[in-house]
C-alpha cells in the first residue's frame, strides 16, 4: 500500500507515520493515498470496513472486532426528502469510533507501540479501551470528570484502560494528553492522529455501497470535527476514484452551547474561535475548541455545505423520534436528525449519522422518559392500567 502524509496547510509530505501534525508548521496532517488502488465493488455485499481495505494505509494484519457494516434504516417523516440513518451505534462498542480504532490501533501495533492514550468525552475511550484489550495494549484514558456518560465510563473501566478523571472539559484533558505525547513514548489515538479518519472514511464508503447511489447530503454531529473530516474525504477519495460522479453537501450539526464551528461557518470564517465553557445535553459533542476545526470548515464550505445548531430540547425531541421507529441513539447523535428536521432543506435523498447507542447514556435516557408505573402484584390494578 502507498501512501504519504501530508499537511493540509504548508502541503509538505511526510514518509514517517509516527508524527501527528506536520513538523514544519504544526498543521494538521492528512493521509494521502492513491486511489488508483481501490479494488472493491460498491456492490452491497460484504460490508464492513476492513472490505475497503486497498484504500486504508495499514501494512499488517488488522486488529479487528468485525466493525462497520451498520444498518442503513429509512425514515418515515413528513418531508419530501428520501432520508435514512446510518446507525453507527451497532459497531462492536456502540459507536462510529470502532472504524477510525481499529485502524489506529493497527497502526499503534504495526508502530510497535505498547501504550496508547486519549483524551475522551466517552466514546473515543470506550473504543480504545476495547481495542487496546483486544490487541494486548496498555490504554489510558482521560476524561473530563463528572461529565461522561456512564455506558462510557462503564466500557472503559471493564476493558481495563486506566481512567483519569481531569478536573476540568474535554479540551483541557486533550491539551494535557497531546503534551504527555510529545514527552513520552504513548501513542495517540485523538482524530488529531490521521489514521484513525481513515478508519471513519469508510462510512462514506458503506453509505453508496448500500444505497447504491450518493445521497445529495449528509448530516453530521460534530464535536471534535474528525468524522465529518473523514466522511468528506471518504466521498471525495470515491469520486476520484471514478465510483460516484458528485460529493454530497456535508451538513454539520453542532449543540447550541458547543457550537465553535457554527459560529465559524455563520461569519465565513475558516478557523473558529474557541467556545470557552461549552455545555450541553449531547456530552460526547460538549467540545469548544475542536481540533480538526480547520479540515472541517474545508469540507463543509467545497462541498456546498452548511452548519446548524440545535438546542438540547430539540435534541431530545430527535431522539425520541428516533425511539419510536426503532432507533435508539444517545444524544448526540440525535443532533444530525434535529438539524435535518430544524433547518430542512428539501433534498432527493439525505443520509443522519447517527453517531452512538442509547445505552451509551442510560442516565439522560431515563430522566427524559416517562417513569416506570409502581405496583401491587395485583392483576385487577394492573388491568386497568392498560
Ligand atoms: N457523536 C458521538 C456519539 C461522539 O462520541 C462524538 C465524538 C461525536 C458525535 C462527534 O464526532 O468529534 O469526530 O466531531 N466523541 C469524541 C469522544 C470527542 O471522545 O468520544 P467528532
Amino acid at each position: 500500500m502507498e501512501y504519504h502524509l501530508g499537511c493540509i496547510e504548508c502541503k509538505k509530505t511526510f514518509h514517517d507515520d509516527s508524527l501527528y501534525t506536520c513538523p514544519s508548521c504544526n498543521g494538521l496532517l492528512e493521509v494521502a493515498v492513491d486511489v488508483g488502488n481501490a479494488d472493491f465493488k460498491l456492490d452491497g455485499k460484504e460490508i464492513k470496513v476492513w472490505k475497503y481495505r486497498s484504500l486504508l494505509p495499514i501494512r499488517i494484519e488488522p486488529i479487528t472486532l468485525f466493525e462497520g457494516g451498520t444498518p442503513l434504516y429509512s425514515i418515515r417523516s413528513d418531508k419530501e426528502t428520501k432520508l435514512f440513518v446510518k446507525h453507527e451505534g451497532l459497531n462492536p462498542s456502540g459507536s462510529f469510533k470502532d472504524r477510525g480504532m481499529t485502524v489506529g490501533i493497527t497502526k499503534a501495533v504495526e508502530l510497535g507501540k505498547t501504550r496508547v492514550v486519549c483524551a475522551s468525552t466517552g466514546n473515543t475511550s470506550a473504543s480504545m479501551a476495547m481495542y487496546s484489550a483486544r490487541a494486548g495494549l496498555k490504554a489510558y484514558v482521560f476524561l473530563p470528570s463528572g461529565k461522561v456518560a456512564l455506558g462510557k465510563l462503564a466500557q472503559a473501566i471493564m476493558h481495563g484502560a486506566k481512567v483519569i478523571a481531569v478536573r476540568g472539559n474535554f479540551d483541557t484533558a486533550l491539551r494535557i494528553v497531546r503534551e504527555i505525547c510529545s514527552r513520552n513514548d504513548i501513542y495517540l489515538l485523538n482524530s488529531v492522529n490521521p489514521f484513525r479518519l481513515e478508519g471513519q472514511k469508510t462510512i462514506a464508503f458503506e453509505i453508496v455501497d448500500q444505497l447504491g447511489y450518493c445521497p445529495d447530503a449528509i448530516y453530521v454531529p460534530v464535536g471534535n470535527a474528525g468524522n465529518i473530516s473523514a466522511i468528506f474525504k471518504g466521498f471525495k477519495e470515491l469520486k476520484e476514484a471514478g465510483y460516484i460522479d458528485f460529493i454530497p453537501r456535508m451538513i454539520g450539526v453542532q449543540a447550541e452551547g458547543a457550537n465553535p464551528i457554527f459560529r465559524a461557518f455563520s461569519e465565513g470564517k475558516n478557523r473558529i474561535t474557541p467556545v470557552g465553557n461549552p455545555e450541553t445535553i449531547a456530552t460526547a459533542i460538549r467540545i469548544g475548541s475542536p481540533v480538526n476545526a480547520r479540515k472541517a470548515l474545508k469540507a463543509i464550505y467545497s462541498s456546498d455545505g452548511k452548519v446548524i445548531q440545535v438546542s438540547d430540547d430539540e435534541i431530545v425531541r430527535a431522539q425520541k423520534i428516533l425511539a419510536k421507529q426503532g432507533i435508539g441513539v444517545e444524544p448526540a447523535s440525535a443532533s444530525s436528525f434535529a438539524g435535518f428536521m430544524k433547518d430542512y432543506e428539501e433534498f432527493e435523498s439525505a443520509v443522519c449519522i447517527a453517531t452512538g447507542n442509547l445505552l451509551k447514556d442510560p442516565e439522560e435516557a431515563v430522566r427524559v422518559s416517562e417513569k416506570p408505573i409502581e405496583v401491587e402484584p395485583d392483576l385487577e390494578i394492573i388491568e386497568k392500567l392498560l
